[in-house]
């Protein structure tokens, strides 16, 4: 058989790449999937060679081993490998189960609830540490005689850093937006003692951060570019944008807090 012409070769290792970098382009958990697909129909050909001697369980794991090993070359970050190992595997076992169709639904309907537009934002729901809240105080500006201060928290979870600044800070105002339905309407309900306090449902991006004096974000690397854009962009000389944990690509912070917690949180302060 004649060897392929290399000018083919070459086109369609071109081809492969830009369809590779395309793929790059999705959110992590629809790359995670597709892999998840390609290591399902290798699989059904070994399956299918092996004329059915393997067990349902055995399968699956193979079928986890692959698809580790496709994120892997793929490039997804670390934390997914062990998701893609034991994802068929935990599915296989649930559905040995027997279980009645109404839990998945509930469970699903819980974290969708919970967890909301995670897929395409990638900032989940994770709470800053009570060390975290008490720092926060310490960098609050203090009251001035025209103006009550005014805090925004964006992505305020379930409220917890807002409950704490607030009843810390009687003289000042405090904001939250969430867009997570649940950890929303948990904030909500948690915060109606505190006079000083407000929180709504809605998206950072719509919020205008002109009006506040200091802007805080524990989110995750995803948004943080942007969000550094927007603050630029909106907020008024003089306030603070403090980040929990999460740098801004080469923007050095004017000042840095290390939190002795669990987490080993660190608080990032511009002042604007
Ligand atoms: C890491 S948690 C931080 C919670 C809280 N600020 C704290 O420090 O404990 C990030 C929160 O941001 C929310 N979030 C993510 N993207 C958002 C967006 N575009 N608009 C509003 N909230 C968002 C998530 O639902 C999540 O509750």
């Amino acid at each position: 058989m004649p060897a392929p012409r290399p000018h083919c070769w070459a086109a369609s290792t071109v081809s492969c790449n830009i369809v590779l970098n395309r793929l790059r382009l999705l959110p992590p958990p629809v790359i995670a999937l597709l892999l998840q697909i390609a290591a399902a129909l290798i699989t059904a050909v070994i399956a299918f060679v092996m004329r059915g001697q393997v067990s349902v369980i055995a399968l699956a794991f193979l079928c986890g081993i692959i698809a580790t090993l496709l994120s892997h070359l793929f490039g997804l970050a670390k934390w997914w490998l062990p998701i893609q190992l034991f994802f068929l595997p935990a599915l296989a076992g649930t559905l040995s189960l027997e279980l009645s169709p109404n839990w998945f639904l509930f469970t699903f309907l819980v974290l969708l609830a919970v967890y909301w537009s995670t897929f395409r934002t990638q900032v989940p729901l994770y709470l800053s540490s009570k060390k975290v809240w008490h720092a926060l105080v310490d960098l609050l500006p203090p009251a001035t005689q025209n103006k009550s201060l005014a805090f925004m928290d964006l992505g305020s979870g379930l409220g917890g850093v807002l409950a704490h600044l607030a009843t810390a800070r009687p003289d000042g105002c405090f904001y939250g937006v969430e867009s997570a339905p649940l950890p929303f309407l948990w904030s909500w309900l948690r915060l109606q003692q505190n006079k000083n306090c407000e929180v709504r449902w809605g998206s950072l991006w719509d919020c205008n951060l002109a009006q506040y004096d200091v802007v805080f974000a524990y989110l995750s690397p995803v948004p943080m570019e942007q969000l550094w854009h927007k603050a630029k962009k909106e907020m008024q000389p003089g306030s603070l944008f403090i980040s929990s944990t999460f740098n801004i690509p080469d923007q050095s912070p004017h000042q840095t807090i290390q939190i002795d917690d669990l987490h080993h949180s660190t608080l990032l302060v511009w002042r604007m």
